[in-house]
């Protein structure tokens, strides 16, 4: 059995790796560990990012409170629902709900029932009566609440740690912002039975590799369901923005790291699902792919209505804002086919980590 010493050292050379040999081959490991717990398919999840107020000042979020540039929206219930509709439609087994953080009464009954709605509509229609899978991803809230969205019918939540380093996470956020809580919220939705992703930025400032490999041994410890990380990129109009020059020149290096950070998850944690974000597109035209080629088995293409896109962005840059559900549906395709990797249409796709926990 290795010590927890040695078995941070073995992170550490894996996320270290960085000529064409050592990339190769742990590009190799990770892709050889997918096919074996995971297999070929791709899983989509369209994305609804149905909202942008948020609560929270998160120090490189676009979206953050104190942005007062952004201009702020609210998709209506019947907008959002004809989204999922159509996904339904369009053979996606599965969607993802997104906003900024809010916790106020009027917002999570509206989403509590939101997600009752469309589970009811989208089953309804459905002959196996299932209907659309549906993950959460509206931020820290009360253990009630994510109780209450879990009875509506959602079955998978989404809540990035965003470093595992409680120093780290200081540094990234203003004071009130709480990395116990934020732990506590992801035992709290594992207590209510979701499965739970979780996941970091990777190239945040003053992030090292040692607190990257502490990361994944933190997704091990919380016996994480899903992983979703990507790839830091800056904001304008963020108390991060003057961090863009640096970035820029560690861009290269970012983007292997990224990589590295996918490969040495899908090598740590063999049966999870783990996505390929969108940020790898914004450091790479092939970005989504090449987290695909380093073990991720999942992609959420964005469903959000062209209106709001350019309304919702995290960071600059986004790719696809100007695009709509429809072409980012035949895009998602034909990228998948390049790299000869089959959809698994119509399928919520859930990883297999979750029914092996379940079933102990
Ligand atoms: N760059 C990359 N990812 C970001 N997120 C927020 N801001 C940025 C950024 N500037 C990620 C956070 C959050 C998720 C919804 O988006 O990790 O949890």
């Amino acid at each position: 059995m290795m010590n927890a010493f040695s078995k941070t050292e073995k992170l550490e050379a894996m996320l270290s790796a960085c000529t064409p040999a050592e990339t190769g081959a742990l590009r190799e490991e990770a892709e050889k560990t997918r096919k074996s717990h995971v297999g070929d398919t791709v899983y989509l999840r369209g994305i609804i990012e149905f909202g942008n107020a948020c609560e929270k000042d998160c120090f490189y979020c676009g979206i953050r409170k104190s942005n007062s540039k952004t201009e702020r929206f609210m998709m209506t219930e019947n907008e959002i629902v004809d989204c999922a509709k159509w996904a339904f439609a369009r053979e996606y087994g599965s969607i993802v709900l997104q906003s900024g953080e809010l916790t106020n009464s009027g917002f999570v009954s509206f989403v509590t029932g939101l997600v009752a709605r469309i589970k009811r509509e989208t089953a309804k229609a459905d002959p196996k009566g299932k209907g659309l899978g549906i993950t959460l991803c509206v931020g820290e809230q009360k253990k009630k609440v994510y109780e209450g969205f879990f009875k509506a019918g959602a079955h998978r939540y989404l809540l990035r740690i965003e470093t595992s380093n409680p120093e780290l996470y200081k540094k990234i956020h203003p004071e009130g912002h709480s990395f116990s809580e934020r732990v506590r919220c992801l035992k709290s939705l594992r207590e209510v039975g979701f499965q739970v992703g979780t996941g970091v930025m990777v190239g945040l400032p003053g992030q090292t590799i040692g607190d990257l490999a502490n990361d994944l041994l933190f997704f091990k410890s919380i016996d994480a369901d899903m992983i979703g990380l990507g790839p830091y990129a800056p904001h304008e109009n963020t108390p991060f923005s003057s961090y863009r020059r640096e970035w820029l020149e560690k861009k290269k290096t970012i983007l292997q790291l990224s990589l590295n950070m996918i490969a040495s998850a899908r090598v740590l944690l063999k049966d999870v699902n783990i996505a390929s974000t969108t940020a790898f597109d914004v450091l790479h035209p092939r970005g989504r792919e090449l987290a695909l080629e380093y073990g991720a088995n999942v992609m959420m293409p964005s469903i959000t209505p062209a209106e709001f896109r350019r309304k919702y962005l995290l960071y600059n840059c986004k790719p696809c804002v100007d695009e709509d559900a429809e072409k980012c549906r035949a895009c998602h395709a034909a990228r998948l086919n390049t790299i000869g990797r089959t959809i698994g249409w119509g399928e919520y796709g859930d990883a297999p980590h979750y029914f092996r926990r379940t079933r102990k």
